[in-house]
């Protein structure tokens, strides 16, 4: 692929003759493979993990993602989508896009020890005219310090001269990441404008997207950086208006609503929602990596460490809105029925990696109150890294006799039964604590709850 003209690329890749290795078939790795696939292209899903790589071959993914299993279903059965543990499926490939775990280690510094496996493993297999996108979240010079020397000592070939080298991060949301994959421009850094032409080619037939090509991978690795420093920080503000609007009695989501109609530098203030806590694998640990970045470089940033902080404070605020609540009820907590509705760290999802979800459960279980978890997008291994009480598996249990219903992720089925169907099966006077502000607060309280929200 690397190499050719454009219109050739062009033709290769609108034609679907080329194929894509995807390396580590992990939650992005599982979404942008099986969404290749079903687009029509060739894939082979490469894993160190066995289980995932017979997952995939029986049609299977642990991965709770709204729609993913369908298309791995579907691709798999139509002969477009496999896996193997087996690197030498890199040779057949056009494409090899790498999107290893970068995780955080004990000084916040980002963990390479995947991305630095993987580049050897492909490199070892690495044919001239390959394309290789390195989509992993990664610290600036990443791709050409680290990556790029790994795959030319592997491989015998050059950057930019036998082989296309690039960083394109990957920037879509949990929860949505389907249509995110297919609708969000994809930034582009390449070592050389012949891989940023040829990965553009791709986005533009593969996924139908546009790319924003910037100068170089460096600056496409600090993109990912900035964009999720700036969620961060933006749900730490809300947050904190949140706390203030809670004290002064007021909505903070009608606060915000207003807030966000005032046009400045040429958009509106897009300012985000709060609630109970940011989680996962992203926002978790992206922030500590530009903290740690500025260390690096002899600055003393503020920004990522007050982001980080403000929002790991909100499962103990939430857990004492809930004591507070109940204690207005005239009960305590540890003579209460509390019935939590969801754990996973974002809504419509089942992922608990990283879930803020954990900081309410667990003085929940340590405060000696009767309690039922309910989750229907959780499976029950994900769980245990939550919480050792078994999940209940049907709400109408979940909630019986309850005092409170504390909503940790609104998943969709929670909006799905009747909130008077809920009200009935509850205790009298029962607290509904929406820690995702995803409910209507009238239509709850005319169903009979004691409603609180975050800031709300
Ligand atoms: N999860 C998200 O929403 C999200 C969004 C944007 C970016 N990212 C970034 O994408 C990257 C991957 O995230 P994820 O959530 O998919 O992680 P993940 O842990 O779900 O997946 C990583 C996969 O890589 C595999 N792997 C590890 N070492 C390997 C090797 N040497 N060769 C082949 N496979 C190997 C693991 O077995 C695992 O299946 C991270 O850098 C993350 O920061 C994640």
């Amino acid at each position: 692929m690397f190499g050719r003209s454009d219109a050739e690329i062009d033709l290769l890749v609108r034609g679907m003759q080329s194929g894509i290795a995807v390396v580590g078939f992990g939650y992005i790795g599982t979404v942008i493979g099986a969404v290749l696939a079903d687009r029509g292209w060739p894939v082979t899903g490469i894993d160190v993990r066995q289980s995932v790589v017979d997952d995939i071959n029986l049609g299977r993914t642990a991965v709770a993602e709204p729609g993913l299993g369908e298309l791995v279903a579907n691709s798999v059965r139509i002969g477009r989508l496999r896996a193997t543990t087996d690197f030498g499926a890199v040779t057949d490939n056009d494409f090899v896009i790498v999107n290893v775990g970068t995780p955080l280690g004990p000084d916040y510094e980002p963990i390479v020890d995947d991305i630095k496996a993987a580049a050897r493993a492909v490199g070892e297999h690495l044919r001239p005219g390959h394309v290789v996108i390195l989509k992993s979240t990664v610290p600036p010079d990443t791709t050409e310090t680290l990556v790029r020397p790994i795959l030319e000592d592997a491989s015998g070939l050059r950057a930019g001269v036998d082989f296309g080298l690039a960083f394109c991060p990957e920037r879509l949301a949990e929860g949505q990441a389907i249509h995110e994959l297919t609708s969000i421009p994809v930034v582009v850094g390449a070592v050389d404008e012949r891989s940023a032409r040829a990965c553009a080619t791709l986005w533009r037939h593969a996924l139908g997207v546009d790319s924003v090509i910037v100068d170089d991978p460096r600056t496409a690795e600090m993109v990912k950086l900035a964009d999720n420093l700036w969620v961060d920080l933006n749900v730490a503000m809300a947050n904190e208006l949140a706390k203030v609007c809670d004290r002064l009695g007021m909505d903070a989501l009608q606060v915000i609503a207003a807030a966000n109609t005032m046009p400045k530098g040429g958009n509106p203030v897009n300012i985000l929602r709060p609630s109970m806590g940011v989680g996962g694998y992203c926002l978790t640990k992206d922030p500590w990596f530009v903290n740690h970045l500025g260390q690096t470089l002899g600055l003393e940033l503020s920004i990522p460490r007050t982001s980080r902080t403000v929002n790991d404070t909100m499962p103990g605020y939430t857990f004492g809105l809930l004591r507070q609540l109940l204690a207005d009820q005239g009960k305590a907590l540890q003579a209460s029925k509390i019935a939590v509705l969801g754990i996973a760290f974002k809504n419509n999802t089942g992922d608990c990696r990283l879930t803020p979800t954990k900081y309410v459960v667990t003085p929940l279980e340590e405060s000696g109150c009767e309690l039922a978890i309910h989750d229907p997008w959780v499976p029950e291994e994900e769980a245990l890294s939550v919480t050792d009480i078994p999940l209940t598996p049907d709400i109408e249990s979940a909630v019986k006799d309850a005092d409170a219903l504390v909503v940790l992720a609104g998943h969709k089925e929670f909006h799905q039964i009747p909130l008077t169907r809920l009200a009935d099966l509850t205790a009298a006077d029962c607290v509904f604590l929406d820690g995702r502000n995803s409910f209507d607060p009238p239509a709850v309280r005319a169903a009979g709850f004691i409603y609180k929200g975050i800031g709300r």
